[in-house]
């Protein structure tokens, strides 16, 4: 602080002197990032970005694999990867190669406007990359920069798809042309997307008419009057309570069936359904593959387009390499979104879905090729090192290691779930939740949170079974110290 006084004292007594005053700004940059390590709410300059939810400084240099290196070097077991989109960890050597390998240093260097410059090779990288996991059903892929914009993007898809259906692909009457540049019907339909309580698919506007999971993400924001359904409240673990969730099933469909008609009664045909395969930021809430191949039959049966956002889900993370998967649909879905561990976003979907004409669905950032030579290299390891059964197994262990800790500690935790290594837990309210976590920091183990006091496990693709314990093992020990 005293060196801070007397560099604003020299900074208004020089102020002409350049120099000095760079000086003076740098001096004061840096006393502010020290101040600012280990609190909560971040006070670095005020002019530089919007920095209340930094949690600390990251060394990127320095953390290998599971484990995040913060700025005093502090070295964490990582569970929860940059929001769950770190597929094979830090610094992974087959990645390093990708990026020194001179044959690629022109998709680094040259970012393309995709949609109309795309590089030669494109086609080529597309088939070898994201093509090669196409989900059941998808034959087309459009990516795109985040897991936003591309269930915005699809959302538009599946509004041109049902009106192309409705005007029986004939072309769009003057009327519609002429209302479309004054946001009025019929040019802008009034066509809604059914979504569910406690879903998260983004922040943009038009996600966020989708997005039920936390006030904060939605105060202050104009919306659209869509059809919200409730998501299953089910009772954990599923096996023991199959009678009980199949009844509180049963209630939302038929909520979800009579949403539907009573949005067509008010002039807002529903286009869409969109459901994420696990409500992850909503806090961890499974549903039944029963539930979700009978939602896929009422999308059907109502004219729906049916889209699974697997933004979080998939991966891999959840043992198959999309979550959806696990449902084994007869007719599979319309759009299924991506993003975090795909290393780029976008989505695929069916061929009836793709818009008639250029420019309907575009941005100068359409994705970006050098994410899709990464995404190979990932596709490479995954297969060669049979990751996904490694996610089952140290999913396995993980899923016993929560059900132990629950019995051990049934005044603090609750309600173990999980699919592969995409596990959750519930503490008793939202302070004991964050006071286990920062414990937990403080003894090397970083974890997210996600729904009102859930703590949610994202690791990555290479998280064996030697982590599970050294993780249960931190977890057991804080648990133990809490008061
Ligand atoms: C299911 C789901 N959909 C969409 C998004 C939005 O992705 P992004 O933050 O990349 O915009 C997220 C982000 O967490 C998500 O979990």
């Amino acid at each position: 602080k005293i060196i801070k006084v007397i560099c604003i004292i020299l900074y208004y007594k020089i102020q002409k002197q350049l120099k000095i005053r760079f000086f003076v700004i740098y001096i004061q940059v840096h006393l502010n990032k020290l101040e600012c390590r280990g609190k909560q709410q971040s006070c670095l300059s005020p002019g530089l970005q919007n920095v209340g939810a930094i949690h600390f400084f990251c060394n990127y240099e320095e953390s290998r694999g599971n484990y995040l290196v913060d700025v005093d070097g502090n070295r964490m077991l990582d569970v929860y990867t940059q929001i769950s989109s770190i597929p094979i960890g830090y610094n992974h050597p087959a990645l390093m190669k990708v990026m020194t390998n001179p044959n690629n240093v022109s998709a680094f260097v040259n970012r393309p406007a995709l949609g109309i410059l795309p590089p030669e090779n494109f086609p080529d990288k597309l088939i070898e990359s994201l093509l090669s996991i196409a989900p059941s059903g998808m034959t087309r892929v459009q990516t795109m920069a985040c897991g936003s914009c591309s269930n915005e993007n699809a959302f538009k898809t599946m509004f041109i798809w049902y009106r192309n259906k409705e005007r029986g692909y004939a072309n769009p009457s003057e009327q519609e042309v002429g209302t479309c540049m004054i946001n009025q019907s019929p040019g802008c339909p009034d066509l809604s997307i059914l979504s569910f309580m406690g879903a998260f698919h983004g922040r943009t506007l038009g996600c966020l008419a989708t997005t039920h999971s936390k006030v904060i993400h939605k105060l202050d924001i104009p919306s659209f009057d869509w059809p919200i359904a409730p998501f299953p409240k089910l009772q954990y673990p599923l096996e023991e309570f199959v009678r009980e969730n199949a009844q509180e099933e049963a209630r939302c469909l038929e909520e979800v069936e009579d949403l539907i008609v009573k949005w067509r009664q008010k002039g807002k045909p529903v286009a869409g359904i969109v459901i994420e395969p696990i409500q992850a930021e909503g806090g961890d809430n499974h549903a039944s593959p029963d539930f979700f191949i009978k939602l896929r039959n009422i999308a059907r049966k109502h004219g729906c387009a049916f889209h699974v956002d697997e933004v979080q889900t998939g991966g891999g993370t959840t043992g198959k390499f999309w979550a959806h998967e696990h449902w084994g649909l007869d007719d599979p879905a319309d759009v299924v979104s991506f993003s975090k561990k795909l290393l780029t976003g976008g989505y695929y979907h069916r061929d009836e879905l793709q818009p008639d004409k250029p420019y309907r669905i575009f941005n100068t950032w359409m994705g970006d090729p050098s994410k899709n030579l990464f995404l190979s290299e990932v596709l490479n390891v995954i297969r060669r090192e049979n990751l996904l059964e490694e996610v089952t197994r140290s999913g396995k262990a993980l899923l016993q290691g929560l059900y132990a800790l629950q019995t051990q500690y049934p005044h603090i935790l609750s309600r173990a779930r999980g699919q592969g290594t995409f596990c959750a837990i519930d503490a008793c309210n939202d302070a004991t939740r964050d006071s286990i976590m920062i414990k937990a920091r403080n003894k090397g183990l970083f974890m997210g949170s996600c729904g009102e006091k859930t703590i949610r496990f994202r690791p990555t693709l290479v998280f064996k079974e030697y982590h599970v314990h050294q993780l249960l093992n931190i977890l057991n020990d804080v648990l133990a110290e809490h008061k």
